[in-house]
This record gives C-alpha cells, sequence and structure tokens, in this order.
C-alpha cells in the first residue's frame, strides 16, 4: 500500500545540509499497522511528511496504493491537481492536533470536505457520521477549547478520515497525552484499522505502542531503516534490537565471567522444564535473572533471561542444546542491551 524506494531527504538552511532521509526503502501491506520507531532526530517525521508529499523528497520515489506520488509532484496543473486528489486518501493525525480553535468540533472535520467541494448537506452527514465513529457524537457543537486531549485527537482523527482515506499516517499522536487516553487512542486506531481495513503508518517513540497495536516496525536511526519487519519475525529474528526493546525482560550479569542468554518461546511451549533439563545434563548452575509473558503484536510470546556460568566459548554446547529443543536463543550482546535501556526512558 505504502512503498518509497531509495528516499532521501536533504534539508539546506543558512548554508548548511542536513540528510534526514538517507535511502529509505519502506514497505507497509495493505490493511496492517506499521510503526516506525526512533530516536529523536531519526528522521520520522521527515518520512512521513515525504509519503504524503507535505515534503518534497530530494530524490527517491513514493508510491501509495499503486500512485507514483513523486512523478506528479511539480509537474503542471493537472498533474497537481491529481496529487492533491491523491493526498485526499490519505489522512493525518498530529501530535498536537492542528484543530482551528474558531470553529466548531463539526466544523473542524467537514474542512476537508469543503477543500474538497462538498455539499453543506454531505460535508454535515459525513462529519457527523465520523464523529459518531470516533465516539464523539454529543460534541459536534463544542470548541476545540472545551475538549480534553484525547477528544481532541479524537476530532483529529475524524478529520483525517474525511476524504475516505485508505490510508492515515500518524506522527506521535499519542505523545502529548497521558498513558490511559493513550491506550483509548490506540484502540481506536486499531478498531478503525481493523473495521474500515485502513493502512495505518504511525510514528512514535514508545515501545508499548509498536507492542500493543502493530503487525509490522522499523526501527529508524540517522535517516535509515536499521530494522524491519512483522513483530511476529523480528521476535525470531536472532540479536534484533527491535525485539529485544519490545520484549526487555531485564536481569544483568552477575559477574564477568557469565553468558546471558534471552530465551524466547511462543504461545503453550514453556521454558522451565528445557532450563532444568539443562542444569542437569550439563551439571551447571543456571540462574533465571528475568521472565515474562506478554501478548506482541497479537501472539502470545514468553521470554526468559538466563545465566550461565563461564564465558560463551565455554557455553556453546549448552547453547546449542537449547536451540535443539526449538528455544530461540539471543546471546545478550552489547547492542540491545542499550537499545533495551533507551526504550526505558
Ligand atoms: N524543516 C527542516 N529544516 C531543516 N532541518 C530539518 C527540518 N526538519 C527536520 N530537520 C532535521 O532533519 C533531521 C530529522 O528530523 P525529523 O524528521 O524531524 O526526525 P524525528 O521526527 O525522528 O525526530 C533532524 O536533524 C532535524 O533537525
Ligand atoms: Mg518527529
Amino acid at each position: 500500500m505504502i512503498t518509497t524506494t531509495g528516499l532521501t531527504k536533504v534539508y539546506r538552511s543558512h548554508g548548511r545540509e542536513t540528510v534526514a532521509l538517507d535511502g529509505v526503502d519502506l514497505h507497509v501491506r495493505e490493511g496492517e499497522v506499521y510503526g516506525v520507531i526512533g530516536q529523536s532526530g531519526a528522521g520520522k517525521s521527515s518520512l512521513i511528511r515525504c509519503v504524503n508529499l507535505l515534503e518534497r523528497p530530494t530524490s527517491g520515489t513514493v508510491t501509495v496504493d499503486g500512485q507514483d506520488l513523486t512523478a506528479l509532484a511539480g509537474r503542471g496543473p493537472r498533474a497537481g491537481r491529481e496529487l492533491r486528489r491523491a493526498r485526499s486518501r490519505i489522512g493525518m493525525v498530529f501530535q498536537h492536533f492542528n484543530l482551528l480553535s474558531t470553529r466548531t468540533v463539526q466544523d473542524n472535520v467537514e474542512l476537508p470536505l469543503e477543500i474538497l467541494g462538498k455539499s453543506g448537506k454531505e460535508r454535515s452527514r459525513k462529519a457527523l457520521e465520523l464523529l459518531d465513529l470516533v465516539g464523539l457524537a454529543d460534541k459536534a457543537r463544542a470548541y476545540p477549547a472545551q475538549l480534553s486531549g484525547g477528544q481532541k485527537q479524537r476530532v483529529g482523527i475524524a478529520r483525517a478520515l474525511a476524504g475516505d482515506p485508505k490510508v492515515l499516517l500518524s506522527d506521535e499522536a499519542t505523545s502529548a497525552l497521558d498513558p490511559e487516553t493513550t491506550r483509548s487512542i490506540l484502540t481506536l486506531l486499531r478498531d478503525l484499522n481493523r473495521q474500515l481495513g485502513l493502512t495505518v503508518l504511525l510514528i512514535t517513540h514508545e515501545m508499548d505502542v509498536v507492542k500493543s497495536v502493530c503487525d509490522s516496525a522499523a526501527l529508524m536511526e540517522k535517516g535509515r531503516i536499521v530494522e524491519s519487519g512483522t513483530v511476529g519475525d523480528l521476535l525470531a529474528t536472532p540479536g534484533s534490537r527491535l525485539a529485544a526493546a519490545l520484549f526487555p525482560v531485564g536481569g544483568e550479569a552477575t559477574g564477568a565471567d557469565r553468558t546471558v542468554l534471552d530465551v524466547t518461546f511462543r504461545g503453550e511451549a514453556a521454558a522451565q522444564p528445557v532450563v532444568s533439563r539443562l542444569a542437569r545434563t550439563y551439571n551447571i548452575d543456571i540462574s533465571i535473572l528475568g521472565a515474562a509473558v506478554d501478548t506482541v503484536g497479537g501472539l502470545q510470546v514468553g521470554r526468559m533471561r538466563i545465566e550461565l556460568p563461564g564465558r560463551y566459548e565455554d557455553n556453546v554446547v549448552p547453547i546449542g542444546f537449547l536451540r535443539e529443543q526449538g528455544l530461540q536463543i539471543d546471546v545478550v550482546g552489547h547492542e540491545s542491551a542499550t537499545l533495551v535501556k533507551e526504550a526505558a526512558k
């Protein structure tokens, strides 16, 4: 549904160049919720603004629903009209809601429909239908200042849906909201995704957001996507930093000559008996540093962090034993540990 190839964005201001996007290949499938995560300055907002051509990419292509938007940008009035039409099919939700304070809730939702030239009757019918969909049917006549943050974001979402988009882009839509409101907005996005078959590309710096609503995720760093995939695949990828951050089990090595492993298992499988058998077979003391079971991207996943005496080289055989039992084993390395700490901040 959304594809970018070799997307770059270079900002030039005051004689300085900032490379915000450095060759991004993104693939978002129809009907999925796709999360982009990364630290501040990684290029997440630039990516989303390039996807709907709010920002003109420096090079590369953006295709949404089979239409090459980059080919339309800046190619005369006819292409301009087509680009505007294509963009009206891409909804956008903002961190600070961007509502007009002098307009009622209903009039805010009607705004994109006015721009599309819809009749008053049609606008009003559509706006009321959308307000009902986001749970704000009784607030049509209120002004933004009379609403809570969560309600304002619901208006923002209703407005984003006015053009019957197939794609919804969301740039940190919940980062100005408290945790409970965040959850309710995320549930709404997830419901809209399911009910309307809406493809959602959302940007966040919170791992919890990815965990609770995303089917797929990408990690951005310095203008590049350094990891991406379905949440299930990421969890099954040894050494995945996103997986480690999605599912931190905690617990640090208790000494220098120790090997720390993250043992991941799916669904009904259990790691405990296998770990006990390992201890008996090799006659070693194994400490459990942490354990958790969670639902990630709709999958039940368990993770246990264990510690074996000796360095990695001394534990190749026990690690092989665990892998033979069908468990996924990650040797806890430096990189994943760092990302977990960042995500926990
Ligand atoms: N309009 C702009 N002009 C110049 N530099 C910009 C502009 N927008 C973003 N940048 C720079 O591009 C980089 C990526 O920014 P951004 O896409 O906002 O990242 P993120 O959303 O991940 O925090 C940063 O170094 C930022 O300072
Ligand atoms: Mg940003």
